[in-house]
């Protein structure tokens, strides 16, 4: 298996074979059924592009008073459960004595992107975030802990998994675009990337 640093990101190109990327989009179903996509507004006024929803004991959530994590799907019900295989790709890649508390789902519809930020709504930084890639490319940029650091590109292409952690755990980073219907996972076409978090 081979795995590139980018500026500390570890990315994991391939970690999914073609059949485990399709359980997952299989087990995402009923994930999607009780805790629908929702579109985000920002504090700053705006309406995130990408879809979002999560499964754990928590979600990430936003709207014009801040961001946060919250313990129900803003519709009011409890998220539902992360998937056993899932969580089994963070048995294998983040290497730390603490399971995720939330799997963050974000959709990327046709255009959809997501601005440089930081992820730090989390309370211990000591551990790694570990993002999964499925259905259409993404070009994932990343810099550094501030954010006037030079940022490198790279795409991001169905069953890569990528570790942030370490110095990089507060590194700056977005996704500029995707190329739709690059990939036939997804029948509508769109990009999947479901991030792992410690959040207490
Ligand atoms: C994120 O930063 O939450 C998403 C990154 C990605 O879509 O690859
Ligand atoms: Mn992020």
């Amino acid at each position: 298996m081979m795995c590139v640093s980018l500026r500390g990101f570890k990315i994991y190109k391939e970690f999914l074979s073609l059949d485990v990327q399709r359980t997952l989009v299989q087990v995402l179903r009923p994930v999607l059924k009780s805790a629908p996509l929702f579109s985000p507004e920002m504090p700053n006024g705006g309406t995130m592009s990408v879809r979002m929803t999560s499964a754990g004991q928590l979600g990430w959530f936003s709207d014009p008073s801040g961001h946060r994590y919250i313990d129900r799907h803003p519709e009011g019900r409890e998220w539902p459960q992360i998937p056993e295989e899932i969580l089994d790709i963070w048995r294998k890649l983040a290497a730390v004595d603490r399971m995720p508390e939330c799997c963050l789902f974000n959709y990327y519809g046709e255009g959809a992107r997501m601005g440089l930020h930081q992820d730090k709504d989390e309370m211990d930084f000591s551990y790694p975030v570990v993002s999964i890639s499925l259905g259409d490319d993404g070009l994932l940029r990343v810099g550094g802990t501030t954010r006037r650091d030079k940022t490198e590109s790279v795409w991001l292409s169905s069953g890569d998994v990528v570790v942030m952690g370490g110095d990089a755990r507060l590194a700056y980073h977005g996704v500029d675009r995707i190329r739709f219907k690059s990939s036939r996972l997804l029948p509508k076409g769109g990009r999947i990337n479901l991030t792992l978090r410690v959040v207490t």
